[in-house]
């Protein structure tokens, strides 16, 4: 039995929990959108063609921020053909995944989505085949209140409040030769400031993220998120990255290590904004938003896996079937975001439904939660308030990660992994929300967990997600063979709490203070 110990304090904040930690991503790509979030004729589906049974899912995983409608499909994207009358708009190429666009959803369904799932919009503007002005004009489009040409088009296409969208970005991944327009940084920077600065003036409310690194393995990782801010710093809010983990290797210990080279990543975007701020001798802080994270690589590579031939509309790619081990790292991920909620104002899983996602569903059939769903549900349900510092004296462990899509195919040695992960927060119930991944493949752990300031700790919930199999999923026909079950040893009292992890495990504890 591995022993750990764990300190806290109530005062000693990292920051507030920003509820947009938890949002996610609808992508026109695959069954995302077409079969997932919108299926008109479904047995569940609405007047308006929106599936409830995934607007069930949706809510119960507390999703509170969408991003849309890409991802690499919108760096091809022309806003205007996804509004107006439903009949004349184009079918079009989408050119990321080969696929045909019928543009029968867009902008003002996406909205419309959003309204009834309780979520806020996040759109993407086109910063590949489209330039400042058509990203201004759909500022306008949505967000004008009327009297101009743009604003009374949503008006005539049946919107006639504005809707209102707060949250933008300044294209897709456009560090990546993948995208239509990849660019230089010098060139991106100097394009999304002459985009931002338009889009501000159209409406100053909004908040603003230009595009960082895709990932902390691509070769222009910290050169370009300098450089895009050197330009763009005044005129936006937040940066965005992107991280996806992977387990090519078939190597758990290191699959699981991985989480924590997101945290360098975040480190390391942090300390390049703060270097931007520090150059203009600025007291703003610029934000991070990690746009788009998950576990992706079943589907990922080789590139035809990615595709499907014959521009075919909403086929069945990049469905990953998630496993309990790709929950367990999807929960460290979480780890790692509630221990920077001081700087990671939103992130957004990749992505929602059927492409990459918690939410499984069959055309014409039922819908599922995949073995990630109950990590992102639970740390949505009870990792709102503030995160605090904690401390974690426990064994470590080498790993060495392998992440392909580095600039050459590269291992990433993580010498140092300490086995427990763990977040906490003062809960806004006025207790404490324990999360903790146990990255001991073979040994149970005993934490015992020194809560100062906590007064007397009293058991409110606690639960665990693993199994004697860690690559057991949910399916179609077994869609609840993984899910949480109840965590037994967990002993609290005044400012401590004990408690017993299985080897291989994510757990969430949720204290209340009680007289
Ligand atoms: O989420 C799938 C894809 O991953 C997105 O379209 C792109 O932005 C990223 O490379």
């Amino acid at each position: 039995m591995r022993q750990a110990k764990v300190l806290l304090d109530r005062n000693f904040t990292i920051g507030r929990v920003d509820p947009r930690l938890f949002g996610a991503f609808v992508e026109h790509l695959g069954r995302g959108v077409y079969g997932g979030i919108y299926e008109p004729g479904h047995p569940t589906a609405d007047e308006k063609g929106f599936r409830r049974d995934v607007l069930d899912l949706v809510n119960e995983l507390g999703v509170t921020i969408v991003r849309y409608p890409g991802g690499n499909f919108v760096s091809t994207y022309d806003w205007e053909d996804g509004v107006g009358p439903v009949e004349k708009r184009p079918k079009r190429l989408n050119y990321a995944w080969r696929t045909t666009e019928p543009n029968t959803f867009g902008t003002n369904e996406f909205i419309d989505f959003c309204r009834l799932a309780g979520v806020q919009p996040m759109l993407v503007v086109n910063l590949g085949t489209r330039g400042p002005g058509d990203a201004a004009n759909l500022v306008e489009y949505c967000n004008h209140p009327g009297g101009t040409r743009t604003s009374e088009l949503r008006r005539e296409h049946g919107w006639s409040e504005p809707h209102g969208v707060k949250f933008w970005r300044l294209g897709n991944e456009m560090d990546s030769d993948w995208q239509t327009a990849a660019n230089s940084a010098e060139e991106y920077g100097r394009l999304a400031l002459r985009a931002a600065k338009i889009m501000r003036w159209t409406d100053d409310t909004i908040e603003l993220g230009v595009s960082g690194s895709s990932g902390l393995n691509r070769s222009t990782y910290g050169y370009w998120d300098a450089t895009v801010l050197d330009h763009a710093f005044d005129y936006v809010d937040s940066i965005s990255l992107h991280a996806y983990l992977n387990n090519w290797k078939d190597d758990t210990p290191a699959f699981l290590a991985s989480a924590d080279l997101v945290d360098a990543f975040l480190e390391g975007v942090i300390a390049v904004a703060d270097a931007a701020a520090a150059k203009r001798r600025s007291s703003k802080r610029i934000m991070l938003s990690l746009d788009e994270w998950s576990v992706w690589y079943r589907t990922r590579r080789p590139f035809e896996y990615r595709v499907a031939r014959g521009w075919s509309a909403a086929p069945s790619i990049l469905e990953e079937v998630y496993s309990v081990e790709d929950a367990l790292a999807v929960g460290g991920l979480l780890i790692s975001l509630l221990n920077h909620a001081d700087r990671v104002r939103c992130a957004c899983l990749a992505q929602l439904v059927n492409v990459i996602a918690p939410i499984m569903t069959e055309t014409g059939g039922p819908a599922w939660r995949q073995t990630t769903f109950y990590p992102i549900a639970q740390t949505s349900r009870f990792g709102r308030g503030d995160a605090l510092h904690a401390k974690v004296d426990c064994g470590i462990y080498a790993a060495s990660y392998y992440d392909p899509y580095s600039a050459e195919d590269a291992f990433y040695p993580l010498p140092h992994t300490p086995y427990l992960k763990l977040s906490a927060v003062a809960n806004e119930a006025g207790g404490l929300s324990l999360f903790a991944l146990n990255r001991d493949m073979e040994q149970e752990m005993t934490v015992s967990v020194n809560a100062r300031g906590f007064g007397r700790l009293a058991l409110a919930e606690a639960t665990v997600l693993t199994d004697g199999d860690l690559k057991a999923a949910n399916t179609k026909t077994a869609p609840f063979r993984v899910k949480p079950a109840r965590l037994s040893g967990v002993a609290a009292g005044p400012e401590t709490v004990r408690m017993e992890l299985p080897p291989a495990s994510w757990s969430v504890l949720s204290l209340k203070t009680v007289p």
